[in-house]
């Protein structure tokens, strides 16, 4: 009789206990998600860092009908070639714009038409793709852009079982298990490309980080299936001067990269095509100069005659770089921009540009001149700027 006592009260002090520590972690959440800027100083501490996973900042009045792309200009008169990092910070990782619709019709087509051109995932990447899925759908999403992506509750429950695209007018599941269906939904909805890797685990590149997963529908001149499984130092083996003047710092930053830290670059090229899927065709080697040169030589045809300044625009990438809190995986992303020559010319940045041009190969690595096509389209493009 006693023996029972003591235990209807053991149990029940547990389950008061239990309702304290629960309404407890209740009110902490619900401050973490009012705030909107850190409240305590930036520090290196991870428990702590993972608070900026949840402290995006708003964009109360956002339309994506009345927002036009961000203009990049970031051509100089020498190229060098370096990481050129920004620090920035996690609200900033999705730009969203006028040209959403387009963009994200375009990118369905290529995620039903092309799949295995536009998305992989080893396994060993599902829990990352899934982390990031959840995080970018049930957090990061609905708190940047209130107007456009909102969480939806159902009556029945405190937790939303959805997020609604406005634009779309879709609900998009809160979670995923597969990492293919997650990479489609993510590719389905944002204007931007994702790429996904981690360290190898063993022998002697451990420590490299390797591509494991992505949905890039806007490659600029690659093949990212190809990529798959390449390290670092292998996916950009075409880029001259990568390994002499990128492969070290790349790496030991890669490896030392916090988690909550994020960082951003822009890069540019002149591509004389408009489309936006481009596997392969905006970059030359050495020898396939010369191969171009002997058949012009035979043709009687001089550089150039393909170029048509209708179609061809400065193309600039927005990158970003951060790490998982849970998986630790790294997420490089990048978002295309297109600007059409005539809009340069008009707006006064044609010399500007034309000595950039020039400026491939007074840099730190001249071979990009070649690499980048420049010796293709760069004669004639800088003609109709300085015209
Ligand atoms: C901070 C990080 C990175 C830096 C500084 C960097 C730098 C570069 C540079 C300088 C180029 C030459 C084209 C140009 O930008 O003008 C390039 C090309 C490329 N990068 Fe990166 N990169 C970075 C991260 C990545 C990551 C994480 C991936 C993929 C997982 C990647 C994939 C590629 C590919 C596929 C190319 C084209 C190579 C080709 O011609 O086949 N990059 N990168
Ligand atoms: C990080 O912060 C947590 C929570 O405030 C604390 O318990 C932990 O000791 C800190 N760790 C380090 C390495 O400072
Ligand atoms: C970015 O932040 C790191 C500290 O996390 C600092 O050492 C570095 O100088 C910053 N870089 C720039 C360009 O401000
Ligand atoms: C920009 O850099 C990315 C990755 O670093 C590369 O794949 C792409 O080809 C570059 N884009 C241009 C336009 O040079």
């Amino acid at each position: 009789m006693i023996q029972l006592d003591v235990r209807v009260s053991h149990s029940w002090v547990v389950l008061v206990l239990g309702l304290v520590w629960y309404a407890y972690r209740k009110i902490r959440q619900k401050d973490r998600f009012q705030t909107t800027l850190p409240t305590a100083p930036p520090n290196k501490n991870a428990t702590l860092s993972e608070d900026v996973y949840t402290q995006i900042e708003p964009l109360p009045n956002f339309n994506p009908e009345t927002t036009e792309p961000i203009k990049i200009r970031p051509f100089k008169p020498k190229y060098h070639l370096t990481m050129a990092l920004e620090n920035t910070t996690l609200s900033d990782l999705v730009v969203i714009d006028s040209t959403y619709h387009s963009r994200i019709s375009l990118r369905r087509q290529l995620i039903r038409d092309r799949p295995s051109d536009v998305l992989a995932a080893n396994p060993i990447i599902t829990p990352a793709v899934t982390e990031f899925y959840e995080w970018i759908m049930g957090t990061y999403l609905p708190r940047r852009f209130p107007t456009m992506f909102k969480l939806t509750l159902s009556p029945e429950s405190i937790k939303p079982s959805g997020l609604q695209n406005l634009a779309t007018d879709e609900i998009i599941p809160l979670t995923q298990s597969s990492a293919e269906q997650a990479l489609k939904l993510i590719g389905s909805h944002i204007d931007d490309d994702f790429l996904f890797l981690l360290p190898t685990a063993t022998g002697a590149d451990s420590g490299k980080y390797k591509l494991e997963g992505f949905i890039t529908c806007f490659p600029s001149g690659f093949n990212t299936a190809k990529k798959l499984n390449m390290k670092l130092a292998d996916i950009h083996s075409p880029v001259p001067g990568y390994g002499d003047k990128l492969e070290k710092s790349m790496d030991r930053f890669f490896a030392g990269l916090p988690i909550g830290k994020i960082v951003k670059r822009v890069n540019w090229s002149i591509t004389t095509t408009r489309e936006l899927h481009v596997l392969e065709g905006t970059h030359l080697t050495q020898e396939q100069l010369a191969e171009r040169q002997r058949q012009r030589e035979n043709e009687e045809a001089g550089e150039g005659d393909e170029v048509n300044i209708a179609n061809t625009v400065l193309r600039c990438e927005r990158q970003t770089l951060h790490r998982l809190p849970r998986t630790k995986a790294l997420v490089f992303a990048f978002k295309t921009y297109q600007y059409g020559m005539q809009e340069l010319k008009d707006e006064g940045c044609g010399e500007e540009l034309a000595s950039a041009i020039d400026g491939l190969g007074l840099g730190s690595v001249p071979g990009m001149t070649v690499y980048k096509r420049q010796v293709v389209w760069g004669e004639k493009v800088k003609a109709f700027l300085r015209a």
